[in-house]
């Protein structure tokens, strides 16, 4: 009998050591501060000027370290992060008016982030220019909304921003913001960035004026919402671990 036990023991750590190998690849952290560096290079590629600093990044990570998470590769032995995406927890916010700088405490979460809010709130979202269209950014909001299931969030807001505005409204000078955000080509929205937020669920609320400063959007941004289908879901837990791993599959098939 006790060798019986001993066997099955061996048998069961043989196949978790298995699992473990065909699973020996990860691309989706957790940031941490010693990661705040190398984020910074990121967003300076991607947002220029606009580009969250790192006094920014570092407060976000404190204020929230299951908020920010980073999509990286082993590059020459290093860590080369390509993807980093940042939320904080609050409340419903669908009834307010706000722009970026004020739900978000200028990007530094101190004052906005609430640990016990039932929402969460994208506050940072970018891909390196060099690895954009492989559908990492979608696979990265993913891998984020699999931590709102697990954590048994009730949904995801954003402000998505509108950047094809300008040059829309240059050749239709009547239409505004709200008919522009409704605004269908072949049954997808319009715009390219809504395009990207719709493609992973989300759906359209209104219309933020003074959201961002973004000149091709006309500082216009739009209040996006993503619902959790599992919320309350008695095998929440599951579904995220089974999801993740799906996610995980995506990005090392999307990296080649
Ligand atoms: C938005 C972003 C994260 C998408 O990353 P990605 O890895 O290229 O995403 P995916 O491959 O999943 O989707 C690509 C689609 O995003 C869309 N897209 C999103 N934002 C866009 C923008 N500002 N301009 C043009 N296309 C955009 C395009 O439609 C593109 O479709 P295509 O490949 O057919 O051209 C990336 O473009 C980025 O970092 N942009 C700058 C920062 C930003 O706008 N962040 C979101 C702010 S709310």
């Amino acid at each position: 009998m006790k060798r019986q036990i001993l066997q099955a023991l061996s048998l069961l750590g043989r196949i978790a050591k298995a699992t473990k190998r065909a699973f020996a690849f990860n691309y989706c952290f957790w940031a941490t501060q010693e990661d705040v560096a190398k984020i910074r290079e990121v967003e300076e590629a991607v947002w220029g000027d606009n580009a969250a600093s790192i006094g920014q990044i570092q407060s976000r990570i404190t204020m929230h370290p299951q908020g920010n998470i980073i999509l990286a590769v082993n590059h020459k032995q290093q860590r080369k992060i390509i993807g980093y995406v940042s939320a904080q927890r609050i409340h419903d916010i669908s009834g307010e008016r706000f722009s970026w700088a004020e739900i978000t405490d200028n990007g530094f979460i101190k004052k906005t982030h609430q640990p016990n809010g039932s929402f969460i709130y994208g506050v940072n979202l970018s891909v390196l220019p060099t690895d954009r269209s492989a559908h990492l950014g979608e696979l990265l909001i993913s891998f984020a909304f699999t931590e709102a299931v697990k954590r048994n969030i009730k949904g995801v807001f954003l402000g998505a921003r509108i950047p094809a505005f300008k040059r829309y409204k240059k050749k239709h000078p009547s239409s505004t913001a709200r008919e522009y955000l409704l605004l269908k080509h072949r049954g997808v929205a319009y715009d390219p960035e809504l395009r990207f937020y719709e493609k992973s669920g989300f759906q359209f609320l209104k219309v933020l004026p003074e959201y961002f400063p973004d000149p091709p959007s006309l500082n216009y941004g739009v209040l996006c919402y993503l619902k959790n289908p599992f919320f309350n879901n008695p095998i929440r837990k599951i579904i995220a671990w089974l999801l993740k791993i799906k996610i995980l599959l995506d990005i090392k098939k999307a990296l080649g």
